[in-house]
């Protein structure tokens, strides 16, 4: 026993549970002020409510492949006491074989949120000063460069680093700004340490060619992730700029296509070196072992989540074409979701009409978003079910 050591300890108050309103221990000022300031991400919300069609989260409306359930099932004995794999080394190799890469060009995390964290702590400086710093020359190891609007947790990861930020708008239709528009502009910064790319965008869903971003990725002086979490519904994907580029890294998931968001596995594609390095600052057994075996399998079965993409595009274009048919304005997408505007009522009071009828999807308040909602791709009957609501909402002005 040490507690005696701890003159202020709780565990010495004579009732078991603490009441810690009622003792006069400040202990704020035990957190660092970065954290004490930090706001953090938000995810969209997932509430239990039985009978909701949940169309917030870009999750996909088909479960894991029969075989990919076995697997999982067929894990889940005694192995359970063992820690897994640490670099997920079988995994990385079935990635590799996919990608036409080798196993050290992987790097595996607990989803890529994991893996985009550890790009931040990888190769972004923490500056002190952070907005003093990104005006001076050498400024550019603690930038964190992305567009707007893109992936929010961006911002939040930069900020957790205590890195600068740099964020420039998309162009209105959310298509990206050219080179030229970029060098003219004069607020991209082309030597930013890292610079992070959601291609397909979200939440817009508008895909990017890969000739333009190799454009964008030859200009960069630093490291380009592009962040492909929904590759797999575009027309086309960038990964061969990884396998081509040193500074580029792409990130993918198995949240999205692959049905596994439960299950917390994502990845990243590059050149060695860059990979080695965040082997070298990530969590020794970062990715769980049933969702190392749920990802090998899923790999071993890609025929069933092809067919899966398939489905959801249909499913996709046919919801665009019914919401446009009912004054919806519907930017065309390349993801497994869609962001429209909708007619007659504001966004946000949209999302609490369709919730009402026990519809979930997602609305952002931030200014250039605040006119749309985002709607993921469920299954058909999930999307008729949205157009049926759409159409009573619309006819209740
Ligand atoms: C653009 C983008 N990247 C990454 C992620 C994170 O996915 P994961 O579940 O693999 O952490 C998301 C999830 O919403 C996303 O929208």
């Amino acid at each position: 026993m040490h507690e005696h050591n701890l003159g202020h300890c709780w565990r010495q108050a004579p009732h078991p549970k603490p009441n810690f309103r009622l003792m006069p221990m400040p202990n704020t000022h035990l957190i660092r002020p970065l954290v004490q300031n930090l706001h953090a991400y938000v995810p969209g919300e997932q509430p239990r409510i039985k009978g909701l069609i949940k169309l917030n989260t870009n999750e996909n409306p088909y479960p894991p492949s029969p075989r990919v359930l076995a697997a999982v099932r067929a894990a889940v004995d005694g192995r359970l006491r063992l820690y897994p794999h640490p670099t997920a080394q079988p995994l990385r190799e079935k990635l590799a074989k996919l990608h036409g890469c080798g196993a050290e060009n992987i790097l595996v995390g607990n989803g890529s949120d994991e893996v985009l964290a550890l790009a931040v702590r990888g190769f972004v400086e923490p500056a002190p000063n952070a907005s003093r710093l990104f005006k001076s020359a050498r400024s550019w190891r603690a930038v964190v460069q992305y567009f707007s609007p893109s992936y929010s947790l961006y911002p939040v990861l930069a900020d957790i680093h205590g890195a600068a930020k740099n964020a420039l708008a998309l162009n209105p239709d959310f298509s990206l700004p050219g080179r030229k528009e970029l060098k003219r502009g004069r607020n991209w910064n082309f030597h930013a340490a890292l610079t992070l790319i959601t291609t397909p965008n979200a939440p817009s869903g508008r895909g990017y060619a890969t000739a333009d971003l190799e454009k964008l990725c030859q200009a960069q002086q630093g490291v380009v992730v592009l962040d492909e979490a929904y590759a797999d519904f575009a027309a086309e994907n960038a990964l061969k700029l990884a396998l081509k580029y040193p500074h580029v890294l792409v990130a993918r998931t198995f949240s999205k296509a692959y049905s596994l968001c439960f299950q917390r596995v994502g990845y990243l594609v590059g050149h060695a070196n860059l990979i080695a390095a965040l082997h070298k600052i990530r969590d020794s057994y970062n990715v769980n072992g049933l969702g190392q075996i749920a990802a090998e399998a899923t790999l071993d079965d890609l025929k069933y989540y092809r067919a899966n993409f398939q489905k959801i595009i249909a499913t996709r274009d046919r919801l665009a074409r019914e919401l446009t048919a009912l004054g919806f304005d519907v930017l065309p997408s390349q993801a497994n979701f869609i962001l429209a505007r909708p007619p007659v009522f504001p966004a946000g009071e949209w999302l609490q009409k369709l919730r009402d009828r026990k519809l979930l999807v997602r609305w952002f308040s931030t200014p250039e978003l605040t006119d749309f909602l985002r709607i993921t791709i469920g299954s058909p009957e999930e999307a008729a079910a949205l157009v049926a609501a759409a159409r009573e909402i619309a006819a209740s002005r």
